[in-house]
């Protein structure tokens, strides 16, 4: 059913994140029907709009976009949403601003009789922290009558783990940990929650999902685009921060997590946070050994030339920023001993690609002669988040014929192939379970920073100049030297190419 009535306000209404993605997952919901009667949308920013003119560029803004995707708008609904559309002009830093919200507020209840809010951050993080302290300053945290109040922030949580606690320290000065939904857009993808159905929803997988018959897991997340417009913003972040302590480790967490005592949001943010925990941290000597950071060089992908990373748009000539990471991790703990954890991420790579491979062992004995099993290719359950959304897994079977030769096959399930689903850009699933209230896709404060925590020494030795910057063609699969970290214990990456 729709989730219940509220008032979501989104600071930093005319910015890029509210036009890109906030406002079409709103419309999609609203022709899911998901959204209350009653339901309304406040923007809030220092741009100046009134209601009227504010409806007037997003009804333009969500045209463009549509007929770029080559779609057409459904009015009904789009006018639907344009009905509950009201705009406050305001500095995010004046108090002033945060009476106007009040105000809203307060005619809602006596309107009404409810004044639950959203307060959505789709604004540069040096704001999160700021605007949570105003809207708790003014008591609009306050959930006493009968309201739900709660705030949507999304990465970067900070830049690395001193400044993710600090920020977390500051969220919850205004707000309590339950009000908090901290926004990683991989949990909106269906692929991802579909790991825990995967594995928890089947009996035949549970049983060998551990180190007596897992040989080591890879996470792949290929890019083939490049920096485009960021070049300000990657230039200081870099693969490692952009991707690893959240997206990847989210996969991560997924695959190597201990089953849930149930499927309640802290039950399984618990087994999350414990599984990232136990990422073992890696010494300076493990930084150098089972590390590689690398920059791609000019190169085509798909016909299109791509420059050097050095001569993007606002990136420093001579900037020794990673755009691609490779890294082996072993997770410390009763199930994962001696498993390796391969995690691989890049931009203007050769394709687009986001996977999981869950290598297991070779069978014990060889009794095929003819086609030595070690000379195939082990059993694999490929998990493909993106694109292509599915799973196959690679079995040896014989080819026909008079003698008993082996080849690697698969067996493929394709999600287009049994399921219809709607256009979504994910956000749709996790602002409607903000508005309902289910935080079981948002990331805890624990989560956040363990995954901080488990690459800080990795930042700490590269800052101290540890570890060679290597290179990639741009269209490529990727540097040498991440070939060679996985090469060396024997294994070799899923293919990109
Ligand atoms: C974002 C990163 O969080 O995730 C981007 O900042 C990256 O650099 C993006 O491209 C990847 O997300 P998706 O959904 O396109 O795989």
């Amino acid at each position: 059913g729709p989730a219940p009535a509220s008032t979501l306000f989104i600071f930093g209404a005319s910015g890029d994140l509210t036009k890109r993605l906030v406002m079409p997952a709103l419309y999609n919901l609203a022709r899911e029907g998901a959204l209350d009667a009653q339901f309304q949308i406040v923007g809030v920013d220092i741009v100046q709009h009134d209601d009227a003119d504010y409806r007037a560029f997003l009804t333009d803004t969500a045209h463009q976009m549509a007929g770029a995707a080559g779609l057409t708008l459904n009015e009904t609904a789009w006018s639907w949403l344009m009905d509950r559309i009201h705009y406050i002009v305001g500095d995010f830093d004046s108090a002033e601003t945060y009476k106007k919200v009040g105000a809203w507020l307060d005619q809602r209840k006596s309107e009404t009789g409810q004044a639950n809010a959203v307060f959505y951050m789709a604004v540069t993080p040096r704001f999160f922290g700021s605007i949570a302290e105003k809207l708790g300053e003014n008591g609009l945290f306050d959930e006493s009558e009968n309201a739900f109040r709660r705030i949507v922030v999304e990465k970067p949580f900070g830049t690395d783990l001193a400044s993710a606690k600090a920020l977390n320290a500051h969220l919850l000065t205004a707000a309590q940990e339950h009000q908090i939904f901290r926004i990683d857009h991989f949990l909106g993808k269906e692929t991802v929650q579909n790991v825990m159905a995967m594995r928890f929803g089947n009996g035949i997988f549970e049983p060998l999902w551990n180190r007596n018959f897992i040989d080591h897991v890879q996470i792949t997340a290929a890019e083939t685009v490049t920096v485009e417009q960021r070049g300000k913003f990657y230039d200081a972040t870099g693969a490692l921060r952009d991707m690893v302590p959240n997206h990847m480790f989210q996969l991560l967490a997924m695959i190597a997590m201990e089953p849930p005592n149930s499927f309640d949001a802290d039950a399984i943010r618990t087994e999350k946070a414990k599984v990232v925990q136990a990422i073992a941290p890696m010494t300076p000597e493990d930084v150098l050994r089972d590390t590689v950071r690398a920059q791609y060089l000019a190169g085509n992908i798909g016909g299109r030339h791509v420059k050097n990373y050095q001569w993007e748009d606002n990136v420093a000539h001579d900037s020794h920023r990673e755009t691609y990471v490779a890294l082996k991790l072993s997770v410390d703990n009763w199930r994962w001993s001696g498993v390796p954890f391969y995690i691989r991420t890049g931009k203007a790579l050769a394709v687009r690609r986001t996977e999981i491979a869950i290598q297991f062992k070779r069978p014990p004995h060889r009794l095929f002669d003819e086609t030595p099993t070690d000379e195939l290719l082990p059993n694999a359950l490929v998990i493909r988040v993106q694109p292509d959304e599915g799973m196959s897994l690679r079995i040896a079977a014989k080819i026909p014929g008079r003698s008993v030769r082996l080849a690697e096959v698969d067996m493929d399930f394709r999600y287009s192939d049994y399921f219809k689903a709607e256009p979504s850009t994910g956000y749709e699933t996790l602002i409607y379970d903000c508005l309902t209230g289910d935080a079981t896709l948002f990331q805890r404060a624990d989560n956040i920073e363990a995954g901080w925590a488990a690459v800080q020494p990795i930042l700490d030795a590269w800052e101290a100049g540890e570890g060679e910057l290597h290179h990639y063609k741009a269209g490529s699969a990727g540097p040498s030297a991440a070939d060679h970290l996985i090469e060396r214990d024997g294994f070799a990456w899923q293919p990109l190419i």
